[in-house]
């Protein structure tokens, strides 16, 4: 195969193409967004790995889509991957699939905890966990993250306190976390899984940025922590937020405590969710075999978008401050210095800066005043986005 390097300068019209970044705007975001540059969803903007598209090409050509299960392939390419980018070695047994990583936090939700249950998040949190947890009957409990020019941290002394008061079943962690960006440390996680286990708290572990870390970082799973606390972790992984595969849908729970596994497998198939999708494993399967060196360079090409960002950030919009990250594709951005609440905010971001990002406070109380911006975009989308915030002045 010809090795074909990815321009990720290149820019590439999304619209109609059913994109919930680019062609649902209006619908999602109820705003007029004709003339607005989306950063709002977490995909990126970029093609999938040629390897990927060269084995989704052969899949198709085949011409046959009947029921289709994971194959020896499947789990071997995602094993083999874990290993080697992370040092994680992961047993075949731990592995259930589920379509999505939400859908799947849902099911684990409705397993795991009874309505009026409390379930802990740590604002500000990815906005679906709220929602599923609340759509599913249960109460979200925030342990809010403190806000460090450090990056954020865990309040261990607030998690204890609403783990006596509540007394949740489970906790949803962000590892790395969206939106701040954060990957925990071994240590952080320690301490996490040493409070949760003292207080029977499971913990479902959303990794699904883990691959997308900044230069010089590591990724600790909670499968990396010691067998002790196996028991009592569900880690949720997919190659979908890694290689662009998002609408094909398949991610993958680690579940190793056999029990809990067995429930779960059992709940998908009370759904009927045991078919797998044909398209989504070729493409994970081949991303996982064959991507390791675009993703270095997509690795290198979003470090440089991010540091190029906060320095033209430093130059044209000084009141605009970038929290530090150290994995995922995402800008956490402070404009409490514009003085603003949020609707004007985000008035100002729309007819002024003619950009639609996320607004903080989808990601709770904790995102008062904040944007996330997606970086994962050719340089020049960034170029626009930062003479947009330009021209706004506190
Ligand atoms: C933390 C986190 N979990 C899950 C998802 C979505 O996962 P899926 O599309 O597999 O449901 C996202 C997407 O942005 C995310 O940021």
């Amino acid at each position: 195969m010809p090795d074909v390097k990815t321009n990720f300068n290149q820019v590439i019209n999304r619209h109609n193409t059913g994109s919930v970044k680019w062609d649902f705007i209006e619908h999602y975001l109820q705003l007029d967004g004709s003339d607005l540059l989306p950063m709002w969803v977490s995909d990126f903007d970029f093609k999938c790995p040629p390897e990927v598209q060269n084995a989704l090409h052969s899949r198709v050509d085949h011409g046959i889509f009947g029921y289709s299960e994971r194959d020896d392939h499947y789990y071997q390419a995602a094993m083999d991957w874990f290993a080697k980018r992370h040092n994680l070695q992961l047993k075949r047994e731990w592995f259930t699939s589920v379509e999505g990583v939400v859908p799947g936090l849902a099911l684990l939700i409705q397993m795991l905890s009874n309505p009026g249950d409390a379930v802990v998040i740590q604002g500000p949190y990815y906005g679906s966990f709220a929602k599923i947890i609340t759509m599913n009957g249960r109460n979200v409990v925030e342990n809010p993250l403190t806000e460090n020019p450090q990056g954020y941290q865990f309040d261990f002394a607030q998690l204890e306190s609403c783990f006596r008061q509540h007394t949740p079943p489970l906790l949803l962690l962000c590892n790395p976390h969206n939106p701040t960006g954060r990957c925990w440390t071994r240590d952080e996680l320690t301490q996490l899984m040493t409070l949760c286990r003292a207080h029977g708290v499971t913990v479902i572990s959303d990794e699904i940025w883990a691959d997308l870390l900044l230069p010089g970082q590591t990724f600790t799973s909670v499968l990396h922590l010691d067998k002790d606390c196996q028991e009592q972790v569900i880690a949720a992984t997919a190659a979908s937020k890694t290689f662009g595969l998002s609408s094909l849908r398949i991610s993958n729970f680690l579940i190793p405590n056999a029990r809990m596994r067995g429930a779960f497998i059992d709940r998908l198939n009370a759904h009927g969710l045991d078919v797998f999708n044909a398209l989504s494993m070729t493409a994970a399967t081949a991303a996982y075999q064959h991507g390791e060196a675009w993703l270095d360079d997509l690795q290198r090409y979003l470090a440089e978008n991010r540091r190029w960002f906060e320095q033209a950030l430093g130059y044209a919009a000084p009141w605009c401050k970038m929290t530090r990250a150290e994995g995922t594709y995402l800008a956490w951005l402070d404009c409490r210095a514009l003085g603003l609440d949020d609707d004007a905010l985000q008035q100002a971001l729309i007819h002024t800066s003619k950009i639609a990002p996320s607004m903080g406070r989808s990601f709770g109380s904790q995102g008062k005043g904040f944007i996330r911006i997606n970086l994962g975009c050719p340089r020049q989308y960034l170029e626009d986005a930062i003479r947009g915030l330009a021209k706004l002045t506190p």
